[in-house]
């Protein structure tokens, strides 16, 4: 984000005395809680729920099924076994041999092409060092051009106002098929979402606190269009022009992509990557354990509850007046 605009995070802060001040009805209180005996569910419970089963094992059974009804994969999720761990020979083999579109799309989330893996690798060899990745970026800076108009409206919507790329171009290439992916698949589990700068542009690359799995939580949805009945917040320059409506799709604008998890102890992998839009309907556990509670009109669940923060990858329509979408890490 930029100085001249405001993001989700900072700005529903700004709004707390608007919210305090203000009598309307749209502000939830806290949601029903859930059964007491259940204890509240962390970030790393639900990262250990889409790891192997040595992890997903060791979360509570009550906050697991509960944090499991919040999940809605947009690629099946088919924990391995993990006794064929396979090299990455066999993977390119097994995707050789199957034929739909659809189950090569999934399998490039199960065993992305060997740049993510190294990089996946990377992160927990370094011991969750985020200078492995940043060290795997391109030194040459890229000025952020205008996005769909933002410059007129001062919006700067990027946290830099330059970006770079990853070395490897498949690197930057599978990013984009990941926005690509979320997009196309969303629509299945009741997320509508386009590619632009009010909706789906950004996710914030981190590797995970406990066990250095790599991930990209994406935030869909990131300036509603202001509304003095469902939307009464104010947040600046980037906000103006807006098309996304504020309505139940908001439940589903933290998307979440995790990398296959390394064996820290052989060549081998004991999770494959997974991705996934978390629930976050009121009511539901991620909505009341994991968003902060002055956040929960917007439903952000923040990427450093996850992790270290590594870089925040952008992809931005930057033609005019064709369409033409840039990677941008900033
Ligand atoms: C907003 O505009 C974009 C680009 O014109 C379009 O793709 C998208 O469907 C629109 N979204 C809504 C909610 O109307
Ligand atoms: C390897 O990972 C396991 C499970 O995540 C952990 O318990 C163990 O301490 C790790 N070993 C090393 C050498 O880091």
């Amino acid at each position: 984000m930029g100085n001249t605009s405001l993001s989700l995070r900072f700005t529903i802060l700004l709004s707390l005395s608007f919210a305090a001040s203000s009598s309307s009805p749209f502000f939830f209180s806290k949601s029903p809680s859930l059964s007491p005996s259940i204890p509240k569910a962390t970030p790393s419970d639900l990262l250990s729920l889409l790891g192997p089963p040595s992890q997903s094992s060791s979360v509570n059974p009550s906050v697991a099924d509960e944090l499991k009804s919040c999940f809605k994969f947009l690629v099946p999720f088919t924990p391995i076994d993990t006794r064929k761990t396979a090299d990455s020979k066999s993977l390119s083999y097994r995707r050789f041999l199957l034929k739909s579109p659809r189950d090569e799309e999934n399998e490039l989330v199960w065993w992305p092409p060997e740049p993510v893996l190294e990089l996946a690798r990377l992160a927990v060899d370094s011991g969750g060092d985020p200078g492995s990745i940043h060290r795997a970026l391109d030194p040459t800076v890229l000025p952020v051009p205008d996005v769909e108009g933002s410059k007129e409206n001062k919006c700067g919507l990027t946290r830099t106002p330059y970006g770079r790329r990853f070395i490897s171009q498949e690197l930057n290439s599978y990013l984009e098929y990941l926005f690509k992916l979320i997009v196309e698949r969303g629509p299945s589990v009741g997320l509508k979402v386009s590619l632009t700068r009010y909706d789906l542009f950004h996710g914030h690359l981190f590797i995970a606190t406990e066990t250095g799995r790599l991930g990209i939580l994406f935030h869909a949805k990131e300036y509603p269009a202001y509304d003095k009945d469902v939307f009464p917040i104010n947040m600046g320059y980037c906000q103006k022009g807006s098309n996304v409506t504020y309505d139940d799709a908001m439940n589903l604008r933290n998307i979440l992509w995790l990398a296959p998890l390394p064996s820290n102890s052989t060549k081998g992998w004991m999770a494959p990557g997974v991705l996934l839009v978390l629930d976050a309907r009121p009511g539901g556990i991620i909505y009341k354990d994991l968003i902060p509670e002055y956040v929960n009109y917007v439903r952000t669940i923040y990427e450093d509850d996850l992790g270290s923060v590594v870089v925040d990858v952008n992809y931005l329509n930057i033609g005019d007046p064709q369409p033409d979408y840039q990677i941008f890490i900033c």
